[in-house]
């Protein structure tokens, strides 16, 4: 199934602090897109309400549970949609939040693991925890470039 998921954490899991990054990382940012681009990208409605606009040359789907939810230029989805799709094999990303990494993990075939060499003060969203099943493909460290507030490491998981 390729459902991959993607998501940048510091050394402790934390993911978010107050409905934001608690970062700004642009070499992981230009991953990120360079990943991401040409693929549908299924985020929760949080995370959704935590961006400026739609990602641009991706499809953008929205879980949420209000059924009247709508915002140009996304649309709403169901994880049932989403499973389906990647089963039928389509290639989407999952790019966050907390919820909605914890409910997919179990789907995922691929997760792209950004590390980001700090312990932030006051995360309240976190990284769900990957199980024996997962196996770290590769992994570069990659000090602070123009635009990184710290190092990093980019991870490839794949399942076992
Ligand atoms: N570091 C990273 O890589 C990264 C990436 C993305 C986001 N983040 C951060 O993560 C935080 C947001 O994460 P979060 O956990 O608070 O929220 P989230 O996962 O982005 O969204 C949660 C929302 O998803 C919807 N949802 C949850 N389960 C669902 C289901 N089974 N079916 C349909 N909809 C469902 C609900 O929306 P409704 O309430 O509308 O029903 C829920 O409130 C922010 O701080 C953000 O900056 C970090």
């Amino acid at each position: 199934m390729p459902l991959h998921l993607i998501w940048a954490e510091d050394e402790a899991g934390g993911i978010g602090r107050d409905g934001d990054l608690p970062w700004r990382q642009r070499t992981d940012l230009q991953r990120f897109k360079a990943l991401t681009l040409g693929h549908p990208v299924v985020m929760g409605r949080r995370t959704w309400e935590s961006l400026p606009f739609p990602l641009p040359g991706r499809e953008n789907l929205v879980l949420t549970r209000d059924l009247s939810w709508s915002d140009e230029g996304l649309e709403r989805t169901t994880l049932e949609e989403v499973k389906a799709r990647s089963e039928a094999g389509e290639t989407l990303f999952v790019i966050g939040g907390g919820e909605i990494y914890a409910l997919t993990l179990d789907e995922a075939a691929v997760v792209h693991r950004t590390v980001v060499h700090i312990t932030v003060e006051g995360a309240d969203t976190h990284a769900p925890a990957m199980d024996t099943t997962w196996s770290l493909h590769s992994s570069e460290t990659v000090p602070a470039q123009e635009g990184d507030q710290h190092d990093q490491t980019f991870e490839h998981w794949t399942r076992l």
